[in-house]
């Protein structure tokens, strides 16, 4: 089989290129605002081990999958998915359905990149000028008091989703080198660097171990069939795996870049940032005497209470938030990056004009999600009906249930269907862990077994059918 490159200006400027842009996707609000979130309320150890073992025996595979057809193809996922099927629609409907579900989770992740961005203005506007209502970190219920005031406030929040949606918009506008890539590198190494200083800061608190404990020991009272779906979900959200955002940044690499290695790189980035997080989020909760179950608000309540009583401490919530926002765009960007490579792929669009449409029709589509907590007919009446207001819903639907399911299409996919020889040789090419001798047959078998078998299971106990 021969494949054309067609878009060879469309390529990463260096090797890091793509490492960098693939750990900002996988690096974001999964990472620091709902990981710790999900962990606390299922209870913490037991949901970190089968969220670990998810994200190692399931999540890996599937990326190294996505990249190998990205880097084959050179295509973005529905294009991807013709030229190695024939045009099978089937296999072109798992492409679609990833391009749907990046519409989809943009436009709730916007309106929490805008929490950030609020927190962000918030806190800069306390160093300079001292505002009223930032209570210099008085008590937690102040702090409680501010974010729910947020939640229910539908003008701030489709302000501050219109402006994150802006801001992605702006980079991916760019194209792949000047946009991605360079916004990518700036924004992580900030981030490794402010990480690793509130982990120090953490460190030095009398709760660490109670933190580390937590996440570390082995407590599984919470755990719920849910929790299992929520965690395998989870796993392939902070991988960014299971809709072809990997799949499309892969289409950006060379025919000799390591698919392999990079995708073991990213994995180990985005899980230290994971765990980074709990252990800076969790010895604070415990130090304040909070809970670790208190949802979504977890990481908006806790770090600026925190903070707030170091004397520097709106300097470094200011510092914190930006550092949130900085992930969440790197994340963004990917998402939108799939939805516009689709139009220029499937359409020929041009770039402007696909990601100006892609990012109009997220923003109305986020609108809902941004008026969640305020508004009686997305937030009460769903609530009562369903038991998940918009934003909720929106989230559980493509976490839980649209990303496996692009993942169970992918390996099937790829364990399947596709020609043995052609997996394999792309597999080992450019990478030394895939030449390995076994390497290539172990995730041959995870992909073809392992994990249709794990996925199919777990949705079927969600669903209570076992
Ligand atoms: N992985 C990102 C996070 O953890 C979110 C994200 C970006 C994503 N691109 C994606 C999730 C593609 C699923 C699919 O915040």
């Amino acid at each position: 089989m021969t494949h054309t490159t067609r878009r060879t200006s469309s390529h990463w400027r260096s090797k890091l290129g793509f490492i960098v842009a693939a750990a900002g996707s996988a690096v974001g609000l999964g990472n620091i605002w709902k990981f710790p979130y999900i962990a606390g309320e299922s209870g913490g150890g037991m949901f970190v081990l089968v969220y670990l073992l998810c994200l190692v025996l399931l999540g890996v595979p599937i990326m190294v999958a996505e990249v190998l057809i990205g880097r084959t193809t050179q295509q973005s996922p529905v294009k991807a998915f013709a030229e190695l099927s024939s045009r099978n629609s089937f296999w072109m409907g798992v492409g679609l359905l990833g391009v749907i579900t990046g519409f989809v989770i943009l436009s709730y992740y916007s309106v929490v990149g805008g929490w950030g961005i609020y927190y962000f203005c918030l806190s800069v506007l306390h160093t300079v000028g001292g505002t009223e209502g930032w209570p210099n970190g008085a008590d937690a219920e102040a702090y409680q008091k501010i974010f729910e005031q947020l939640l229910s406030s539908g003008r701030l929040n489709v302000f501050f989703h219109t402006v994150f949606m802006l801001l992605t918009t702006g980079i991916v506008i760019q194209g792949v080198r000047r946009g991605i890539e360079r916004g990518a590198e700036w924004l992580m190494g900030m981030f490794f660097l402010i990480l690793v200083l509130l982990l120090v800061y953490a460190g030095s608190l009398a709760t660490f171990n109670e933190g580390v404990s937590f996440v570390f020991g082995f407590h599984a009272e919470r755990f719920t069939a849910a929790s299992l779906l929520e965690a395998l979900g989870h796993s392939f959200f902070t991988l960014s795996v299971g809709m072809g955002a990997i799949l499309t940044y892969g289409s950006y690499l060379q025919e000799n870049d390591d698919i392999v290695g990079t995708s073991l790189i990213i994995a180990l980035l985005d899980s230290l940032v994971a765990l980074g997080a709990c252990l800076i989020l969790f010895p604070i909760t415990f130090l304040q005497g909070l809970e670790p179950t208190q949802g979504p608000g977890l990481v908006f309540v806790n770090i600026p209470f925190a903070l707030g009583r170091l004397s520097f401490g709106s300097v470094l919530s200011a510092v914190f938030f930006f550092l949130l926002v900085c992930a969440a765009l790197t994340s963004a960007i990917s998402l939108l990056e799939v939805t516009t490579a689709y139009l220029i792929d499937t359409f020929g669009w041009q770039r402007k004009h696909a990601a100006l449409t892609c990012s109009l029709a997220i923003f109305l589509l986020g609108i809902p999600s941004a008026l969640s907590g305020g508004s009686d007919f997305f937030g009460t009446r769903m609530t009562e009906l369903l038991g998940k207001n918009w934003f909720e819903l929106f989230d559980y639907l493509a976490s839980n249930w649209f990303l496996p399911l692009g993942g169970l299409g992918i390996s099937l996919f790829v364990g399947w269907f596709l020609e043995a020889s052609l997996s394999r040789t792309e597999f080992r090419r450019g990478s030394n862990i895939g030449k390995v001798k076994g390497v290539y047959q172990i995730w041959v078998f995870l992909l073809r077994y392992l994990v249709p078998f794990a996925i199919v299971a777990m949705m079927l106990h969600a669903l209570e059918l076992i």
